[in-house]
């Protein structure tokens, strides 16, 4: 039997533990996630474990990085399991604010980035990433960790956090994650509950293609050609395609013809399937 999980939901407790650790010598890392935990994020607990003494998980549903027409009030929620999951990989706390101590009466303040936040998923999705910055800027600053750990899943995410951290001063060192997949490829994601049995069966399509693409430039492509090769496969093969794109790793910008000898090239896509939004990246390897 995992030993139980304690769960903290005021900023209060969650820092009283935290200045307890410190006066102890721990190290601290934290993982924020939505809950709806599966094996991708509960890698990111490893990682965290390997890093730190102590874990901290926060399980919030920001509702400021959703927009009107998402997915939150149909978003998964089940502490119950979420808290069994993490007591599995050891993590040692949990914190769980509801909406109202995040986002107190009169709450004003926004964090943006927003070159890193204008392409990809932040074109589509306006106002999610400061809904992201924001909610994680708070978090790194309530918990002050050493560590925090975010998912390349989440690719243009966890730039935008690196990004954050380092602009604002916030003495937390931020730790990527490699994609954690099922068998066939799909990248695990809590959206992936949504899909019936018919897009779940095509859904590692999506992941098969962008690699094909990263493929196709590393033997040569221009990356114009092969992200439009590959948009047309997949809207062929039933998805709606958001974009598929190749863009430089560190800075997002788009990289046209052949990429240079330095640039780290990244393919990235979106697609949906019904409205299930499905996001993934790969990187082009050298040839
Ligand atoms: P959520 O979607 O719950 O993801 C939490 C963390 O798990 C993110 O860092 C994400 O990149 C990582 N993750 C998800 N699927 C993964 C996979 N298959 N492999 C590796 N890592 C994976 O991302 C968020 O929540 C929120 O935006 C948050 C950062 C918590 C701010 O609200």
């Amino acid at each position: 039997m995992a030993r139980p999980l304690p769960v903290v939901r005021t900023v209060k407790d969650l820092r009283a533990q935290v200045v307890d650790w410190r006066k102890a010598g721990h190290s601290i890392a934290l993982v924020p996630t939505m809950g709806a935990l599966h094996e991708g994020h509960l890698s990111l607990i490893d990682l965290a474990r390997r890093h730190a003494a102590r874990t901290v998980v926060s399980i919030f549903v920001n509702p400021s990085q959703f927009g009107e027409n998402e997915d939150l009030d149909s978003y998964p929620r089940d502490e119950r399991r979420d808290c069994a999951l993490i007591a599995g990989r050891r993590g040692d706390l949990v914190f769980a604010p509801a909406i109202g101590e995040m986002y107190g009466e009169g709450f004003a303040t926004t964090v943006d980035v927003p070159a890193l936040s204008a392409p990809l998923c932040g074109a589509s999705r306006p106002g999610h990433f400061v809904g992201v910055a924001t909610v994680v800027a708070k978090l790194l600053n309530q918990a002050r960790p050493d560590y925090a750990v975010f998912g390349e899943k989440d690719y243009q995410q966890l730039l935008v956090i690196r990004r954050l951290a380092s602009d604002l001063d916030i003495q937390t060192e931020i730790l990527g994650a490699p994609i954690v997949r099922e068998d066939d490829g799909l990248a695990l994601s809590s959206r992936n509950q949504y899909l019936n049995e018919r897009e779940r069966a095509l859904a590692p399509q999506f992941h098969k293609t962008l690699r094909t693409v990263a493929e196709q430039i590393a033997t040569g492509s221009r990356t114009g050609q092969a992200a439009n090769w590959g948009a047309r496969v997949l809207s062929q093969s039933g998805f709606r395609v958001d974009y598929v794109d190749v863009c430089d790793g560190a800075t997002l910008e788009r990289i046209t013809g052949r990429p240079g000898s330095r640039a780290a090239a990244r393919v990235f896509g979106a697609v949906y399937l019904r409205q299930t939004r499905l996001i993934d990246n790969v990187p082009v390897d050298r040839a």
